[in-house]
């Protein structure tokens, strides 16, 4: 069964990233969100990001009003009815996410495949609790969305093949490279990354080096994007101190365990870029 619709549960900045990737390779797309003004914010993002690629020279106009005409929003689930794969990307908690797929799975289409953009939760028991466990599995997009290359394909126990290679096969339709990761917390990049971040906390609560030094060694040392210390800012520390605990509750391996600092600065509301201040003001 050929994907032609696809629905996006949450707009918020993974939802719409998705959203805006999917409708920019021609797919139908459908979002959802709570309340229209939720809805309307999203949207917005994607605008804005798409008058900005005008504006870069990386798009026509004309391809950011192709892109703008494949997406329309709504704040039921009844609007996502006609969609041949849903993906969700709605706040980290279970039992949301199961409350949303369950009210998708009156709605649905018999053949219609469910993903998750979860980083950390149970790929399996998201799907053991749907209606469709073997036509489930997770889609892992990285921030920001349209101008990340990696999406990370994720088999669930209960992923039948189809699903899987409809998944990889829809990956690669947007543009993205795919990897197969297995269904543990962290899949391939948490697994590597979040051990690395948190270490540069403990080197920077240590005294290693300042935190431009220490950004600065990996930024220009490594030639990554961004220093480790600016990259928790960007991702969000109560993003990666929740991300932390689940995996140090599922491998129990001090590597993931979160940092003393980590924690007092979540505690503290300092999150990062979101709050206006996390390792740096902004
Ligand atoms: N439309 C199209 N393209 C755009 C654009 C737009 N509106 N805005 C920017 N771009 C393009 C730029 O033209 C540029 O492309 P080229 O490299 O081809 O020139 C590219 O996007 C980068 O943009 P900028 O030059 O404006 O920005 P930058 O160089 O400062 O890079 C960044 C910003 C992409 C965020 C970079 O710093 C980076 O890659 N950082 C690391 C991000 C990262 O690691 N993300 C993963 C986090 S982990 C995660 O998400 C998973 C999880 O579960 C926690």
């Amino acid at each position: 069964m050929a994907i032609k619709t696809v629905g996006v549960l949450g707009c918020g900045l993974m939802g719409a990233g998705i959203a805006q990737v999917s409708a920019a390779a021609g797919y139908k797309t459908i979002v959802r969100e709570v309340t229209q003004g939720a809805l309307d914010k999203g949207l917005g993002r994607i605008e804005k990001f798409l008058n900005g690629g005008v504006e870069k020279g990386k798009m026509t106009a004309e391809q950011r009003d192709q892109t703008l005409g494949n997406l329309s929003g709504t704040t039921t689930f009844d609007g996502l009815a006609s969609c041949d794969l849903v993906i969700e990307a709605i706040i980290e908690n279970v039992e949301e996410k199961t409350k949303a797929f369950a009210a998708l799975d009156a709605l649905v289409q018999d053949h219609t495949i469910y993903a998750s953009n979860t980083s950390s939760l149970c790929i399996t028991e998201l799907a053991a609790k749907t209606k469709r466990p073997d036509r489930f599995g997770g889609l892992h997009f990285f921030n920001p969305v349209p101008i990340m290359k990696l999406v990370e394909v994720i088999r669930a126990l209960t992923t039948s093949d189809e699903t899987h290679e409809a998944l990889l096969g829809f990956g690669r339709s947007i543009g993205k490279e795919v990897v197969t990761a297995p269904d543990r917390p962290g899949f391939i990049v948490n697994r590597l990354l979040v051990p690395y971040l948190l270490d540069a906390i403990r080197c920077y609560e240590r005294g290693l080096g300042t935190r431009e030094d220490i950004d600065n060694a990996m930024k220009l040392g490594c030639g990554y994007p961004m220093g480790p210390l600016t990259l928790l800012d960007f991702v969000g520390l109560d993003t990666t101190y929740y991300i932390a605990e689940i995996m140090f509750d599922e491998f129990k391996e001090p590597m993931f365990a979160a940092p003393t600092l980590l924690k007092r600065m979540v505690l503290a509301g300092k999150l990062g870029r979101k709050s206006g201040e996390g390792f740096y003001k902004y």
